[in-house]
């Protein structure tokens, strides 16, 4: 999975690189930079005193030590001043330069912390939109698994006015289902009456083409006295086509390439090629979505496609509603929707 964003510990992530938040001295602190210098021990302060610090922005690269990675890229970001002294562009090139490092260095997988996201104050969400755009923006032109870490979730909160509304939107769903069942309910009840007779309707249409074993001649073996137990030769000729069939399919309809199509889905190539050769194959529910947000599918579309690996959006289930939002508004980009779907702490597209 190329972007990913957990709630984890980065010191224990077994990844090629892990970066660091740290400070312009590279001589350790609080915080993560703490952390990650007390997993990797007391070598790691040797090398960084031979760095000779690093300007807010820059990045500057280290062994792993102790930790599980093979390289600890040091970062600093700027101090949070009100936004308007270059804090954004400060820390957008902390994720780029960290980024390009990984690639010189051959990384396949880095893990960043939220850069400026603690005591140098940076607003979490405005940190995280940053994170996002960054790794996004990297991921065009290159591969490599990017996780972003998110250490205290209780502050955290994704693209604030669409969380609320999307809270909304989930409340609303489960109130008109439950209305719905209110009524179905009450419906019933007042069928209440009449069910015997539906009922015995229901059964003599069931078993109605059943031949009596008085009727049924001595020859016929018991297995063929219901008409309607009789199996078709052909039970798989009217088989759908396929979830790989029906996504190639689409691509080419839209005239994406492959390459577009797994990256907007944020789906790695290994997995891509998988699906491509295996016309049977069958994807996890979340993988089937992504696919679904890249192709820019609607609704009805959405459904259909999701039914061909043997799902569908329901209105019962937060991670559906998060979905059905998105494609509802017209919002298919993957990183932004994961970033929705973690602050309610549903399963990410991948
Ligand atoms: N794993 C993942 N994330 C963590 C961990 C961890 N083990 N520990 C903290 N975080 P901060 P900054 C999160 O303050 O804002 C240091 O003293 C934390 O919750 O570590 O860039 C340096 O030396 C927050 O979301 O870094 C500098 O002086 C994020 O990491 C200064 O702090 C970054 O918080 C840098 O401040």
């Amino acid at each position: 999975m190329p972007f990913n964003i957990i709630r984890a510990d980065i010191t224990k992530l077994n990844v090629d690189a892990v970066v660091n938040a740290a400070n312009s001295s590279l001589l350790g602190g609080g915080g993560v930079d703490g952390a990650i210098h007390r997993a990797a021990g007391p070598e790691l302060l040797y090398e960084c005193r031979l760095l000779g610090g690093c300007k807010t922005g820059q990045a500057k690269a280290t062994k792993g030590y102790d930790m599980p990675c093979k390289y600890i890229i040091h970062t600093v970001g700027p101090v949070w001043r009100g936004g308007e002294n270059g804090e954004e562009e400060l820390l957008s090139s902390c994720y780029r330069n960290s980024l390009d490092i990984a690639k010189d260095k051959g990384c396949e997988s880095i893990a960043f912390p939220l850069i400026s996201g603690g005591i140098y104050g940076y607003p979490k969400d405005k940190a995280v939109e940053v994170a996002v755009r960054e790794c996004r923006e990297f991921l065009k032109d290159n591969e490599m698994d990017i996780t972003l870490v998110i250490f205290d979730k209780g502050s955290f909160t994704a693209a604030e006015e669409r969380i609320g509304e999307i809270r909304q939107f989930i409340d609303d769903s489960y109130a008109a289902k439950h209305l719905e069942n209110e009524q179905m309910r009450a419906a019933a009840m007042n069928m209440a009456g009449a069910a015997p007779m539906m009922e015995a309707q229901k059964r003599s249409k069931l078993f109605g083409k059943m031949k009596t074993s008085a009727a049924k001649p001595s020859a016929v073996p018991d297995a063929m006295v219901c008409e309607e137990a009789a199996v078709p030769e052909d039970i798989f000729a009217a088989r759908d086509e396929s979830f790989s069939q029906a996504l190639l399919r689409m691509i080419d309809e839209r005239g994406m390439t492959d390459v577009e199509t797994y990256k907007r889905a944020n789906i790695d190539r290994k997995l891509f090629s998988k699906i491509r050769s295996d016309v049977h194959y069958r994807p996890k529910k979340q993988t089937a979505v992504a696919f679904a947000i890249a192709l820019h599918l609607n609704l009805e579309e959405t459904q259909s496609f999701l039914g061909k690996a043997g799902y569908a959006l329901s209105d019962s289930l937060d991670f559906d509603l998060i979905i059905k939002y998105h494609i509802i508004h017209g919002i298919y980009d993957i990183f932004d929707i994961n970033r929705v779907l973690f602050s309610f702490d549903q399963s990410l597209l991948v």
